[in-house]
């Protein structure tokens, strides 16, 4: 059997598979336009895929011999999953196993934004430091005992909370379904209205996969609802933050920063947030430990050889 890998992955997991199929990879990891994918897949059973290659009904389409789309990530927004079930093709993610990393991620961009490290790091690079001590220098916000409030409480979410543990923090969480009450003891987290938590929370993070359901989901009435002093990190997926809201927001200083992995239309960035020095940026790198990205491959090449062996995979989404 034929599969493709649409990126540049790691040289054992191609090796791993080659055991198994016919293999073609993107060694180049240029990611392929739609026609390019439609193309490639062509007498393909197996995709291992990423989120930036969209497999929509145009595509599914011309892809007859598809039986599986392996996502190397938790995120599914790039896959249309009821087209795919209507014409019997298998869906998997890679839930779970980057739950901590992406936490460890977002928790850097909250600190970051909190510190204003990027900023005191470009102000060294520059030269512009002159003087050894200032007390009034780069002044930020406190981490410790402040609100943290997490909107979207799944296994991220709650890897976040975790840590906040360490720092003594509030921990509010708006979620659809609450948690079981020992889960809340345990991570000393309370469930509010996300109006109350957008109120009372220094830190804000999102938190929520994208869907069309959560496109947008803090704009601008929601960012309004901040305190002034507070800083949101959206680490989740680009669209589920309005940007041109956040660019506003922040410009008006009606919020005191941001830390963003994600965006919309990424790679482009709105390119209000690139003038703010408040906004500490990263290029959507949640899951971008070495570890756990050689485990979201080897997840995703076990859900991809199982389908295609007649086995159950691990994580089957549809
Ligand atoms: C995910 O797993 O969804 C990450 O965003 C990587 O794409």
């Amino acid at each position: 059997m034929k599969v493709l890998v649409t990126r540049a992955v790691f040289p054992e997991v191609i090796d791993a598979l080659s055991k198994r199929f016919e293999v073609e990879h993107n060694a180049e990891d240029r990611p392929w336009p739609p026609a390019e994918l439609a193309r490639r897949l062509q007498g393909k059973a197996g995709a291992m895929a990423t989120v930036m290659d969209k497999f929509d009904e145009p595509i599914l389409a011309q892809c007859p011999d598809l039986k599986v789309i392996s996502n190397i990530a938790v995120g599914l927004n790039n896959i249309d999953v009821p087209a795919c079930t209507k014409r019997g093709i298998k869906v998997t993610n890679t839930p779970g196993v980057l739950d901590d990393t992406t936490a460890d991620l977002t928790w850097s961009l909250l600190m970051a934004a909190a510190r204003r490290i990027a900023e005191g790091d470009a102000y060294v690079r520059r030269g512009d430091w002159k003087i050894a001590f200032g007390v009034q220098y780069f002044l930020g916000q406190d981490i410790h005992h402040a609100t943290l409030g997490i909107i979207g409480m799944g296994r991220i979410g709650k890897a976040i909370a975790r840590r906040a543990l360490g720092f003594d923090m509030r921990v509010l969480y708006n979620n659809r379904t609450r948690l079981p009450e020992a889960d809340e003891k345990r991570l000393n987290a309370s469930w509010v209205e996300r109006d109350r938590l957008l109120a009372e929370a220094d830190f804000v993070v999102v938190m929520a996969p994208y869907s069309p359901a959560t496109h947008h989901m803090i704009g601008a009435a929601e960012i309004a609802r901040m305190k002034p002093t507070a800083i949101l990190v959206n680490s989740a997926r680009g669209g589920v933050v309005d940007d041109a809201a956040l660019v506003a927001a922040l410009k008006d200083k009606r919020v005191a920063g941001a830390g963003l992995d994600v965006f919309e239309g990424e790679p482009a960035v709105n390119p209000g947030f690139l003038a703010l020095p408040n906004v500490v940026m990263t290029p959507h790198i949640g899951s971008a430990s070495r570890a756990t990205r050689i485990i979201m491959c080897n997840t995703a090449a076990a859900n991809m050889t199982a389908v295609l062996e007649g086995r159950i995979p691990p994580n089957a989404v549809n």
